[in-house]
């Protein structure tokens, strides 16, 4: 079991990572699934007495206030208390739900996520924010609290749908792109199905942590997580106004490919990035730049009409508070 330490908690990554589940001081735990990990997942955590499980409906869609409401009467109906424990057994969706739940009732109870899926293990179980999407708006409510503990165990990903798997290696490469040539250049010399993901998940999880370590708030450094997702969320509301929806991973790798245009990387850097994306995954048609636009000026992170980037200065390195107006784009 290898272990990653965060700022005031551990994220321990390994197959025997559940021995460091120290339950005995709670009264009471609740464990957070959905139909898939309540079926597939949910067997490999140890019994643990006093323990109810709540299931939701899988998908992005429930991850609203509904939700919350539902799992909240589920703790209070129950007598859970503020020495209670929520544990979240799934993907991002339930990281996110389950960390917010967990980090307002009564005040806030501890909670440990248990990420299930690649993109969990890499990124949603990491850095601290949780939230729910309200109105359409996507992570528009919610909070920045740790959990107390993250347990990774790489078996999940045996039951994982082949496409969650895939796509939810784009944060891998992105992480790779913007802080560690040496995990870029172990991804090109490796196939996708060679890698030792225990190794590749603890160097991935190194980066991020690092970064939010140095910035927990998302005041600075911390927004060089968001290459390839300043286009990619463009490209994701694009398709899902024309009622197309595609995977947040397919449209970060789109965003990368858009915002490695904008980088002043060398020609080689970039075509080694092209080349590597393009043979590794098949993606939707490229929407034009135009048609991208109106999604642009409505990013979070735009100052006055400028659109936010945040670009590679080489492979391993990245700037941040890069701002271009849509005339220069
Ligand atoms: N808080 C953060 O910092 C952060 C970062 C990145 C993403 N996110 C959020 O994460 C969410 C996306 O997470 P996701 O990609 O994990 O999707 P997800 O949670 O929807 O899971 C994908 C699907 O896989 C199923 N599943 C999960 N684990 C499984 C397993 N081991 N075997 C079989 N099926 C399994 C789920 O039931 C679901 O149907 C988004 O809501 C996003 O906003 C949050
Ligand atoms: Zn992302």
């Amino acid at each position: 079991v290898k272990e990653i330490k965060s700022s005031d908690y551990s994220i321990f990554i390994g197959k025997n990572t559940f021995n460091r589940l120290n339950i005995s001081k709670y009264s009471k735990i609740a464990i957070l699934v959905d139909e898939n990990t309540n079926r597939d997942c949910l067997n490999y955590l140890p019994k643990l007495h006093n323990s109810i499980t709540i299931e939701i409906s899988s998908g992005e869609k429930n991850k609203n206030i509904a939700t919350c409401e539902f799992i909240w009467n589920i703790l209070n109906t129950n007598n859970f208390n503020k020495k209670s424990l929520l544990i979240n057994l799934g993907g991002g969706v339930i990281g996110d739900i389950g960390g917010f739940c967990a980090s307002i009732y009564l005040r806030g109870i501890d909670f440990i996520h248990v990420p299930t899926t690649l993109v969990g293990m890499v990124d949603a179980s990491i850095g601290g924010k949780s939230g729910i999407n309200f109105e359409k708006l996507k992570n528009h409510i919610g909070v920045f609290n740790n959990p107390k503990l993250v347990l990774i165990n790489p078996n999940f990903l045996n039951t994982l749908p082949e496409n969650q798997l895939k796509f939810g290696f784009s944060e891998i490469i992105k992480h790779a792109l913007i802080a560690d040539s040496n995990l870029w250049n172990c991804l090109q010399s490796n196939s996708f199905t060679s890698f030792c993901w225990e190794e590749l998940i603890y160097r991935s999880i190194k980066i991020k942590n690092k970064i939010i370590m140095h910035d927990p708030l998302d005041e600075g450094e911390r927004r060089k997580l968001n290459f390839g997702h300043t286009y990619g969320h463009a490209i994701e509301s694009y398709y899902l106004v024309k009622d197309k929806p595609i995977m947040h991973g397919e449209a970060v790798l789109m965003g990368m490919l858009m915002e490695i245009e904008l980088s002043l990387i060398t020609k080689k850097d970039k075509r080694e990035i092209q080349n590597y994306i393009l043979s590794n995954f098949n993606l939707p048609p490229q929407p034009s730049k135009k048609a991208l636009i109106k999604y642009l000026i409505k990013d979070k992170k735009n100052i006055s009409e400028k659109i936010n980037f945040s670009l590679l200065k080489s492979i391993g390195d990245c700037s941040y508070n890069n701002f271009l107006t849509k005339d220069e784009l």
